[in-house]
């Protein structure tokens, strides 16, 4: 039983990498390093012990697919590669379509014609849009986007849904996460966005490094309890071990299903400030700044259905995703940049 990891070299793939090779799972892991690092294999290799089978290439490569399902017999799919910067996604749209979508309508012809019927998809909470309710459960509407990452998900969602419903023999797990944040407590792998970061987490991490002066708190006069935007943060390793649940579990939750991946909990921006103060000891400056476009005030989750169907929950406080983002961050003032 060989699983195949797409985009295993970015963030989250390569937590659940790590996760799978330890629980002895036999795995394949593909990327074209657009977003992610060499490095990242010797790290994996170093925390398991184990060699990792790597094959170098771009998911909208039919010919490179074929190759490595030709020489792996590939039971499963997780599904990871994807561009996935809200803001670069509003200056190039084509890129994005074409990267996310193209990607995996060639990944799912090369299963369709291997046989392959098992697929695990990164999805996101994106997908909701302005929730219409909290908190978040898999019935509540989708698809009031905001931007064309966002949109992408919503679409491979219905394509999938599509898929499946033209072939009954395939399962499909949507995984809708929250915010992921956090790393292995290694220190060894982590987040390494390219620039500037996007995502509240890494921006602090890096405040505190000294690599950017201050942080800016996308709006206070959000209509919540100090003003600023409220989400679902999970640690990485949670998401990781949903992975796992997902893997162990798809055998009978068959056909198209969808779930949740989040605490439950919500937390204020000006919440993860404090509490990665009062952990790490660092003062994060920062100034307030006018909201930004396309931001929504709170979401989180209702993790209900993952926790009855595929018997997993997140484990992780608030607190350990501060450690262990701070543990990365300081021991790799750079990311995987030496
Ligand atoms: P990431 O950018 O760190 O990892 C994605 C990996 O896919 C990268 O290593 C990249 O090089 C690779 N990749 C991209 N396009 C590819 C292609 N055409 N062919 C081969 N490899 C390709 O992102 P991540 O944070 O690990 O996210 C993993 C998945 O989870 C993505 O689908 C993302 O959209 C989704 N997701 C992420 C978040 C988040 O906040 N990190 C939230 C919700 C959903
Ligand atoms: N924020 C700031 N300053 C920053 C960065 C973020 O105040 O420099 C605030 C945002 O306004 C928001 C909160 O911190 O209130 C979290 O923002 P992130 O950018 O970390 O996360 P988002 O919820 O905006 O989006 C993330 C991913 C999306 C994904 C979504 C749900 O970027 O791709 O989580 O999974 F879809």
């Amino acid at each position: 039983m060989k699983i195949l990891i797409t985009g295993g070299t970015g963030y989250i793939g390569s937590h659940t990498i790590l996760m799978l090779l330890n629980e002895g799972y036999d795995v394949i892991v593909i990327d074209n390093f657009s977003n992610s690092s060499p490095k990242v294999i010797e790290r994996i290799e170093f925390l398991s012990q184990k060699k990792v089978c790597f094959h170098e290439g771009d998911i909208r490569d039919e010919r490179f697919l074929k190759s490595v399902f030709k020489e792996h017999v590939i039971t499963t799919v997780i599904h990871f590669a994807s561009l996935k910067s809200v803001s670069e996604s509003i200056s190039m749209p084509i890129e994005y379509y074409d990267n996310n979508i193209s990607g995996t309508l060639t990944l799912l012809k090369v299963m369709n014609y291997f046989g392959v019927n098992n697929f695990i998809f990164s999805s996101s909470a994106t997908v909701y849009g302005a929730p219409s309710r909290i908190p978040l459960d898999e019935s509540c509407d989708t698809g009031d986007t905001t931007n064309p990452y966002g949109t992408s998900k919503y679409f491979l969602e219905q394509i999938l849904i599509d898929t499946q419903r033209a072939n009954p023999a395939l399962n499909i797990m949507l995984l809708r996460y929250f915010n992921p944040v956090g790393a292995h407590s290694s220190g060894f792998i982590g987040e390494d966005p390219n620039g500037i970061p996007n995502n509240l987490f890494p921006y602090i991490t890096q405040v505190a490094i000294g690599r950017l002066p201050r942080l800016s708190i996308f709006g206070d006069d959000y209509p919540t309890e100090d003003g600023t935007g409220v989400r679902d943060y999970i640690h990485v390793m949670d998401l990781a071990s949903g992975h796992v649940a997902a893997l162990n579990r798809q055998h009978v939750l068959t056909g198209l299903r969808c779930y949740n991946l989040g605490t439950g909990k919500g937390y204020s921006v000006k919440e993860i400030v404090e509490t990665f103060q009062k952990i790490t000891g660092k003062k994060i400056p920062y100034i307030v700044s006018a909201r930004r476009p396309g931001d929504i005030a709170e979401c989180w989750s209702s993790p209900e259905l993952a926790q009855k169907e595929l018997h997993w929950e997140a484990k992780r406080s608030l607190e350990d995703m501060v450690i262990d983002a701070w543990n990365w961050q300081n021991k790799n003032p750079n990311g995987y940049l030496e």
